[in-house]
């Protein structure tokens, strides 16, 4: 029997309800495929472990995180006690970079029984992914401001890709693409306009594709490739991006795709030299939170992605399968939450998935 030591950090607000409420299912789903989870609650990264410490997190955070296969993420960020900028640089962000998780994988899905906000798509029409580069690119520091506060006053923030960091990325997105049946990368460019770093993006996918043969390859300039997002979502498979462009595309993506709630995102380290982390794309949701209505699928579709990376897809596949049949119920057959025009609480749709998983 496989053992995986999984780092559970539910943080603030709703994180704290959909992170429990995920749990049944995943573990039901372990239980299934015999896969033994050894699952470790932590406080740190939140608001009120900042109260108490003045910090997001303990000194030796690195060293006790590193020893996990996985870390399942809920969502950070109190913005009455603690300012966002310091929640997300004192935990999320330290994460990603400390364990490199060059890959911010999101998953783009129009689920059975979700309604699309694009007109006359249904499930099936829209399943892609999206892989941003995670470490670099357009959100560097490197800059500064001189001459502040005169007429020269001067700013300049400047875009670094290395070919390490773009090569690494694009590796994962044409290995990703290669696996699946479509086999078609897309890559965002603007090297119309950004004339330097983005032909060099553009020349690196070109080297990197004579590695895969099989792989169809095209690419778009980000303006026109949000606009295709929209008008016709069905042609894509995989995404490249860099970090701003997979950025704004990966919230482009899942928002074609329905509510937030149900949303996943990883953010992967491919070479496993430290823990990848899965955390739904929404955030703590303030005005939702204690009053058990928020959609804990999009942590459980986390968890999903996570068996995946842990080297289990059927197990993967088996709970994402779980998660489409309840939703596909309807309001009426299952307890679904508020956002998708239910009255089930947050437990009840986890409970809810946990029992599909068991049965299916
Ligand atoms: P948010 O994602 O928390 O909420 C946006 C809207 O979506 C709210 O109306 C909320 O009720 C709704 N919503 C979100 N998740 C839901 C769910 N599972 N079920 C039902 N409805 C859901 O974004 P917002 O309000 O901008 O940020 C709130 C806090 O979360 C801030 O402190 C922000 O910094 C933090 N945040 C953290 C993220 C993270 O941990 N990765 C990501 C985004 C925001
Ligand atoms: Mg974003």
């Amino acid at each position: 029997m496989s053992t995986y030591r999984i780092a559970v950090i539910p943080g603030d607000g709703i994180g704290k309800e959909v992170v429990p409420a995920s749990l049944e299912a995943l573990e039901a789903t372990a239980a299934r495929f015999g896969l033994r989870l050894e699952l470790t609650g932590f406080g740190f990264a939140s608001a009120e472990y900042w109260q108490r410490h003045g910090t997001m997190l303990p000194d030796d955070w690195e060293a006790t995180l590193r020893g996990f296969d996985a870390i399942l993420f809920g969502a950070v960020g109190w913005p009455a006690v603690v300012p966002d900028h310091i929640s997300l640089w004192g935990s999320l962000l330290r994460f990603r970079r400390t364990f490199d998780q060059y890959v911010n994988l999101r998953p783009c899905r129009l689920m059975p029984g979700v309604r699309s906000p694009l007109a006359g798509r249904a499930p099936g029409d829209i399943d892609f992914l999206v892989v941003r580069e995670n470490t670099e690119g357009e959100y560097s520091s490197v800059g500064g401001r001189i001459f502040e506060g005169t007429e020269r006053e001067t700013v300049l923030q400047e875009t670094v890709m290395t070919r390490v960091g773009v090569d690494r990325v694009l590796r994962y997105a044409y290995e990703l693409a290669d696996r699946r049946p479509k086999r078609h990368l897309t890559s965002a460019t603007k090297s119309n306009g950004i004339a330097i770093s983005m032909p060099y993006w553009d020349e690196r996918v070109a080297a990197m594709g004579e590695s895969f043969p099989g792989v169809r390859v095209d690419r778009f300039h980000i303006d026109a490739l949000a606009a295709e997002f929209v008008l016709h979502p069905d042609r894509f498979d995989v995404v490249v991006a860099s970090n701003l462009f997979g950025d704004i595309l990966s919230d482009l993506g899942p928002a074609c795709t329905g509510t937030l709630g149900i949303a996943p995102s990883a953010n992967i380290n491919p070479d496993r030299t430290a823990p990848s982390l899965f955390e739904p794309v929404h955030g703590s949701a303030p005005d939702i939170a204690g009053r058990g209505i928020a959609n804990p699928i999009g942590q459980i579709w986390c968890a999903s992605m996570m068996l995946e990376h842990l080297g289990h897809p059927a197990a993967a596949a088996h709970l994402l399968g779980a998660v489409e049949d309840v939703l596909a119920l309807g309001p009426g057959e299952a307890p679904l939450t508020p956002d998708l025009h239910g009255t089930g609480t947050t437990a009840e749709l986890g409970h809810a998935v946990a029992e599909r998983v068991r049965e299916r």
